[in-house]
């Protein structure tokens, strides 16, 4: 294997953590520096059992300040990138669309301008690998699948803020020679997710037996993958992928959200020693989500297909692990749910 230096930007989130952790152990002749702003989402407790790692290296700093992103670049000749730092909550997206704009926009462009111009004698030759999601398709009705023809229909502020970095990856490809790829996945779950999205959330709230709020009737379709398995996704595609490709990543794993925390409740009745169908019981519907996505299923054959990836996990059993996770880190979940997490719970769920 040759040696690379590789910058993973957001490596302290929720899957930039995971990608960090599987790229520092399964590759230690490269060296991966870890590029994070450490906003409400971000967080090195997610990467404690690899901070000692010779082979890791950790900076913390903003995607949206270019001057700071040229200058990184050009003490550290990184030899590819993986970009994943990004605002990612939809609902915070529709409170704050600017912010999504600077993060998951200029951040994005900030970052191709200093590949493009540290890389200039070898644009075709180093990689920039950008990490999208499933939203930029916009919603399916009840049939059909996602594949990577499919049209960009972003309907959020969070999916158009990333349709519109998707087209500039694009760009710097078809205009001037950047070797780019990128990946559009669907919904993750597992480890050190942040209790603002649903499964997160919905596991914190029945463990404290507050109500479990689920937009509307439940009724919206996820395609639910183990975050570790989008992690390997990533490795083989980072690896293997021609310039210029996309890929989808998907579990074939479509849920309505009420039939998720449903499975939910039961498997934490199991785990907390409650009776059969206590937990159910905290299911409070709530107002929608505005321009809520009603369906969203991934093809992920293109991948499977060409590069040999398959999801690893049943739902059941990953949801199973998922569980036992929060259950012991209960520090965790403490230390990233006390402060700012307590003003926008109030806000998004209690003022509303
Ligand atoms: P996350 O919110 O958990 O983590 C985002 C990380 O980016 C955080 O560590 C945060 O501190 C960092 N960050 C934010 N703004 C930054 C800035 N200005 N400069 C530097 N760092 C900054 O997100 P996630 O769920 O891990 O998603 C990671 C990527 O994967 C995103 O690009 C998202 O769009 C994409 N994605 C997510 C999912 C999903 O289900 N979570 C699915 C498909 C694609
Ligand atoms: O599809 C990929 C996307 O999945 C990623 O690009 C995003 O970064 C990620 O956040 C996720 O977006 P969703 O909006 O699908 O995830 P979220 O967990 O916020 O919501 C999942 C579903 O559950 C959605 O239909 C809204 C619903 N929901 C969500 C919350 C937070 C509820 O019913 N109640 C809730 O409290």
């Amino acid at each position: 294997m040759t040696k690379k230096k590789i910058l993973i930007t957001g490596g302290a989130g929720f899957i930039g953590s995971h990608v960090v952790r599987l790229f520092v152990n399964k590759y230690p002749d490269y060296s991966v520096v870890n590029l994070d702003k450490l906003t409400y989402a971000g967080n090195l407790l997610n990467l404690k059992d690899v901070e000692g790692k010779s082979n890791y290296t950790f900076v913390k700093g903003d995607i949206t300040d270019a001057a700071f992103i040229t200058e990184l670049f050009s003490e550290h000749k990184f030899d590819a990138v993986i970009h994943l730092a990004a605002e990612s909550h939809v609902d915070r997206s529709i409170s704050n669309p600017l912010e999504f704009v600077m993060t998951n926009v200029i951040g994005t462009v900030n970052l191709l301008n200093a590949a493009k111009s540290e890389w200039k004698d070898s644009l075709s030759t180093r990689r920039f690998y950008h990490v999208s999601t499933d939203e930029v398709y916009g919603a399916l009705g009840d049939t059909g699948m996602f594949t990577e023809e499919t049209k960009y229909d972003p309907h959020s502020p969070y999916s158009a803020s990333k349709a519109s970095s998707d087209h500039f990856v694009r760009a710097y490809h078809d205009t001037y020679g950047l070797d780019i790829v990128i990946s559009n996945c669907s919904n993750n779950y597992g480890s050190h997710h942040f209790p603002e999205k649903l499964i997160p959330l919905a596991i914190h709230n029945i463990k404290s037996n507050k109500p479990v709020p689920v937009y509307g009737k439940g009724e919206n379709i996820r395609d639910w993958l183990f975050v570790e398995d989008h992690a390997k996704a990533i490795d083989i595609v980072f690896h293997n992928s021609k310039s210029g490709d996309t890929y989808n990543i998907g579990g074939h794993n479509e849920w309505k959200n009420i039939d998720v925390i449903n499975l939910l409740c039961k498997i934490m009745d199991k785990k907390l020693g409650r009776k059969e169908g206590e937990s159910a019981k905290l299911i409070t519907f709530v107002k929608d989500r505005a321009g809520h996505d009603l369906r969203y299923a991934i093809d992920s054959s293109k991948l499977q297909n060409n590069l040999g990836w398959t999801p690893s996990l049943q739902f059941e059993e990953g949801l199973e692990r998922t569980v036992d996770w929060y259950l012991s880190n209960e520090d965790w979940l403490q230390n990233v749910t006390s402060g700012d997490y307590k003003k926008y719970y109030e806000e998004q769920y209690v003022k509303r």
